[in-house]
């Protein structure tokens, strides 16, 4: 299993990404029935989506084993918020291309995000950034693909609907290099500053939100 990076950010939060190589059916029989359900498979209908399941799962599966946690699979609650089941672990997952990435932690929620920098991701900028953020970003690719990313992986460590990208999500103006960036999320009740670590495999950008 072609693990590419593993590491526990300071904040107690654990990642491992991994560079898929193995088949469809590899991959399958490397998940027992009790954790991957027909029914769960039932619904996913096209081939790579069923690899990116398969992985997502198989690299949260590593993620345990390492951390001595017995790994029961993963549900999803009613906004679609994957969680271990039988486990107070909180997790994210992201996959792209051939790259699949899961973050956990024991207690605090988390959010994460793999993207390549791409024309796309600038030409919705403006409906993701508030008018500070794209003075920041000065059309920068690089840094455009990371505030995408920071605020989808905000989003998934929120877990619900209703997010406006470019009014409950804020990041603070940073460095193109930076490796730890802070962006807040105010919704609601809620209004919190979270750490958002940044990573560059390959050509893509990998950000993981935290408290
Ligand atoms: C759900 C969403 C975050 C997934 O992101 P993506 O880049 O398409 O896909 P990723 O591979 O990074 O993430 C997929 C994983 O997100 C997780 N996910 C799905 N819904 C989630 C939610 N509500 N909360 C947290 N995680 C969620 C799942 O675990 C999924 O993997 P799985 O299906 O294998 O279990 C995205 O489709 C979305 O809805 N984004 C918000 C859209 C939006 O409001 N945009 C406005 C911009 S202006």
């Amino acid at each position: 299993m072609p693990v590419i990076l593993e590491k526990k950010y300071k904040n107690g939060c654990y990642l491992a990404v991994w560079k898929i190589a193995e088949s469809h059916d590899e991959l399958q029989a490397m998940l027992p029935s009790e954790i991957l359900t027909d029914a769960e498979l039932a619904n996913i209908h096209h081939p790579q989506k069923q690899i990116e399941f398969f992985c997502s799962r198989l690299v949260i599966k590593h993620l345990a084993n390492s951390l001595n946690i017995k790994y029961l699979g993963i549900k999803k609650d009613e906004f679609g918020k994957p969680y271990l089941v039988g486990c107070n672990w909180q997790m994210s997952i992201t996959h792209t291309s051939n790259y699949v990435a899961a973050v956990m932690h024991p207690n605090e929620p988390l959010g994460m995000d793999m993207e390549k920098p791409s024309e796309k991701i600038r030409r919705i900028s403006r409906k993701f950034l508030s008018e500070k953020e794209i003075i920041e970003a000065n059309d920068d690719l690089e840094k455009l693909c990371i505030y995408w990313s920071a605020k989808e992986s905000l989003y998934k460590l929120y877990g619900k609907r209703k997010v406006i990208f470019n009014k409950n999500l804020y990041i603070y103006a940073f460095q193109k290099n930076a490796k730890e960036i802070v962006g807040r999320l105010k919704i609601n009740e809620i209004d919190e500053n979270y750490l958002i670590f940044i990573e560059k495999i390959d050509d893509f950008i990998l950000v993981v939100a935290g408290k």
